[in-house]
């Protein structure tokens, strides 16, 4: 299987990726969800700003749109962007798994994080796409993107509020996923967002 895909050539543009996720079934996930989403941008526009920001997966409203970070969790991100004075346009949003996972609860589909395996096949894509688009920084929201920057497991607590220096001259900043905020409440819901806007402000800072 490792030598078919040594063998695959890797897509040149990002129309060519959204073709090809949309019939990988390299893990189980791509069985699970309605559609492959592909990653939100325009690089090659005059106004882009450089930064990729980067998920987990795509969500069940993901899943169902086709388009990243368009549920809950992307409003929250969009409204942290918004109060920067970053215009989510000028980013390329993309995630690291193309495929929603999830179980059945009753009449609901209950997201399930990909395991590490699964972040590492669609890696494959990922990296294509992040040849493509080309980012002067990159923003990775939580553990599985952070893998997916990295290929090894990260301590987002940890290694947060520093740029990682990357080979290819780029910055990598982490921080947690704006679904862990929602998540909480009262005081550590505050905190935590706190922090979250930091993360973003450093980013900001890095793009002007
Ligand atoms: N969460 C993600 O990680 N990505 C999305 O696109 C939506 C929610």
């Amino acid at each position: 299987k490792a030598g078919e895909r040594e063998e695959r050539v890797r897509p040149a543009s990002l129309a060519e990726v959204a073709q090809a996720i949309a019939t990988c079934r390299d893990c189980p996930i791509a069985e699970c969800g309605t559609r492959a989403v592909p990653g939100e941008g325009t690089p090659d526009a005059p106004d882009f700003s450089g930064l990729m920001i980067v998920g987990e997966q795509p969500g069940d409203q993901e899943d169902l749109a086709g388009r990243p970070f368009v549920g809950p969790a992307g409003q929250l991100l969009d409204d942290h962007l918004a109060r920067i004075g970053i215009e989510r346009g000028a980013a390329y949003l993309t995630n690291a798994v193309k495929h929603f996972k999830f179980t059945w609860k009753g009449k609901h589909r209950l997201h399930q994080s990909p395991g590490a395996k699964e972040i590492d096949t669609c890696r494959w894509w990922f990296d294509a796409e992040r040849a493509i688009v080309q980012p002067r920084i990159v923003l990775a929201l939580g553990a599985s993107a952070a893998r997916a920057m990295l290929g090894r497991t990260v301590s987002v607590t940890r290694e947060r509020g520093r740029p990682v220096m990357l080979d290819d001259g780029s910055e990598l900043w982490l921080t947690v996923h704006p679904s862990y905020l929602l998540r909480l409440d009262g005081d550590a819901r505050q905190a935590q967002t706190a922090l979250f806007a930091a993360d973003l402000a450093a980013v900001k800072g890095r793009l002007a």
